[in-house]
């Protein structure tokens, strides 16, 4: 396993997720444990994009449950159709908010997160987790953010 991620602090954005995706596939091809590959991914966009907070909520029973994530701590536990991530659950698609302050039900886990983006992954034809990366910033995720990381959650799909 490779002891570092190699992202060109040179690159646009779009230049970045290519450069840290097939990383981020190497890491986790092999290991089977849900826990470490989502806890990898985390710390591998939190720091290789510099996010303000990457993480994921799993599907459990009727409710989406915190897992491994990196940054503030969050809510512990979103029900389906609340807030960005449950709504992304509930309408099974990728939810891009340029603004937190204009999308109705916004869960504020932290008064810092401006934008955000979320996007499920599939298990069985079902949601079986969400990936939540939020922004200090105001629309700071296009569709650029959507291509790659729905191309991740792909990824995710492998291991589930
Ligand atoms: N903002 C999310 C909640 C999760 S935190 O941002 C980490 C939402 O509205 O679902």
């Amino acid at each position: 396993m490779a002891e570092e991620l190699i992202v060109s602090e040179a690159a646009d954005k779009a230049g970045k997720y290519k450069g840290l995706l097939p990383q981020i596939e190497a890491l986790v091809t092999g290991e089977p444990d849900l826990t470490a590959n989502l806890a990898n991914i985390a710390s591998a966009l939190k720091y290789g994009m510099d996010f303000f907070w990457v993480g994921f909520y799993l599907v459990k029973e009727d409710e989406l449950v915190l897992g491994p994530f990196q940054g503030p701590i969050a809510c512990t536990r979103i029900r389906m159709g609340k807030g960005v991530c449950g709504t992304s659950w509930e309408k099974a698609e990728t939810i891009v908010v340029e603004d937190v302050d204009a999308f109705p039900g916004h869960i504020a886990c932290s008064s810092d997160s401006k934008s955000e983006i979320v996007l499920p992954a599939f298990k069985d034809g079902k949601v079986a987790l969400i990936l939540d990366v939020d922004s200090d910033q105001v629309s700071d995720f296009d569709e650029t953010d959507k291509e790659y990381l729905e191309q991740l959650m792909r990824v995710v799909e492998k291991f589930l």
